[in-house]
């Protein structure tokens, strides 16, 4: 049995990571152990680090945290129940971590463990680095734009692009990554697509699929979309805030589209379910605010229905383009310095 390496945050708050050796991930029914070859780093793993906020769930528990959600590799060992990928596969994976226990294990280690719904296979003309953009925020977007508790909108076909269905939907973010992979499934199934970045990024959310594209900055950008989506005279099915704080600015676009005409008066956030979240302060009362949920079968089926086809298909793009930090599980550390730094339609990667 190969030996396991990985970067462990040691203590409330402790940097940098510290690289050393680590269990090989127990394989249990229904999982995949994977052996690492590229890494994406979330918002969340660098906001693990600077709050200390495990600590603060989980007071009780030891503080020898794995962390990291996104990863792609090759299928070293899967268990007797998975049929859909075999060792040897090439892969990309989304693991939650095993979070819940506060127990973290996640991508940033040598060989990781995943659920097999969240593992697809990856075709041998996308690179793993290019596998480790979308993961975890595939899953982000595609819960929130088509579970029925989120904003329920229709699925991509398996194949190809759905033809226009004559509705509006507005994604907050689309220079983020994940407002990339929404604004780009939104495109696939058939919906006109609403979007906000900086101006330097409307080329990007253009080539993404967008078909309009407001600056965020702009203090009139709310009153400039609302324009633009009755100028259409279609139905607007809601809104999706792309980026943690945006959905106020969502809601307050939803609040002025009037429901007699069929709009809907939905916006989809990217706070988690069951994490302490509340609806913001002065959400307006005529707006659901759906927050993001941890289970959806949407997702599942996206994961293992949908999205290695599309990859090999290229319906899909990896994007935002992949910015790798450097080779080794001792680049993890300066991975989550660099996104903290900020980001501007760009993932950071550590290859392994
Ligand atoms: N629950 C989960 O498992 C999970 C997983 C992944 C992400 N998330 C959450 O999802 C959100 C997005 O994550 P990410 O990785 O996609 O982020 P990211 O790519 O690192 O975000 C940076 C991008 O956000 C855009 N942005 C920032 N503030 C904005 C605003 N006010 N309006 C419009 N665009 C804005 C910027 O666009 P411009 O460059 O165009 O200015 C920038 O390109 C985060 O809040 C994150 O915490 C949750």
């Amino acid at each position: 049995m190969p030996s396991n390496r990985a970067a462990w945050l040691t203590a409330k708050q402790a940097r940098p990571l510290e690289v050393s050796d680590a269990p090989m991930p127990e394989l249990k029914p229904g999982h995949v152990i994977i052996e690492t070859k590229a890494i994406g780093i979330n918002p969340v793993d660098a906001m693990i680090q600077q709050t200390g906020m495990i600590a603060e769930h989980y007071p009780s528990v030891p503080y020898q945290v794995i962390m990291g959600l996104d990863g792609a590799g090759m299928v070293y060992a899967v268990a007797d129940d998975v049929t859909h990928v075999k060792a040897g596969d090439r892969v990309l994976a989304f693991t939650d971590g095993d979070a819940i226990s506060g127990r973290q294990r996640g991508t940033f280690q040598a060989y990781f463990l995943a659920q097999a719904r969240y593992v697809a296979l990856l075709p041998a003309q996308v690179s793993f680095t290019d596998g480790a953009v979308l993961p975890s925020c595939l899953v982000v977007a595609a819960t929130s734009l088509f579970d029925p508790k989120c904003l329920g909108l229709d699925l991509p076909p398996v194949r190809g692009r759905a033809s226009a269905n004559g509705k509006v939907v507005v994604i907050w973010a689309g220079g983020s990554v994940v407002g990339s992979c929404a604004v780009q499934l939104a495109k696939l199934a058939g919906y006109e697509v609403f979007t906000t970045s900086s101006v330097h990024n409307f080329e990007y959310c253009r080539n993404l699929g967008a078909d309009e594209v407001f600056d965020y900055k702009e203090s009139n950008v709310v009153p400039s979309i609302l324009a633009a989506v009755n100028k259409t005279g279609k139905q607007c099915v809601g809104a999706f805030g792309a980026y943690l704080g945006t959905d106020k600015l969502c809601a307050e676009l939803i609040r002025q589209l009037p429901s007699s005409s069929g709009h809907s008066n939905i916006v989809a956030t990217v706070m988690p379910e069951g994490y302490g979240f509340s609806v913001p302060e002065g959400w307006p009362e005529n707006v659901e605010c759906r927050f993001l949920l941890t289970e959806s079968e949407r997702m599942t089926w996206l994961w293992r229905e949908w999205l290695s086809i599309a990859l090999e298909d290229k319906t899909w793009k990896c994007q935002p383009d992949a910015e790798v930090v450097g080779k080794g599980l001792e680049f993890l550390q300066e991975g989550m310095d660099r996104w903290s730094k900020g980001v501007s339609a760009k993932k950071i990667v550590v290859e392994v």
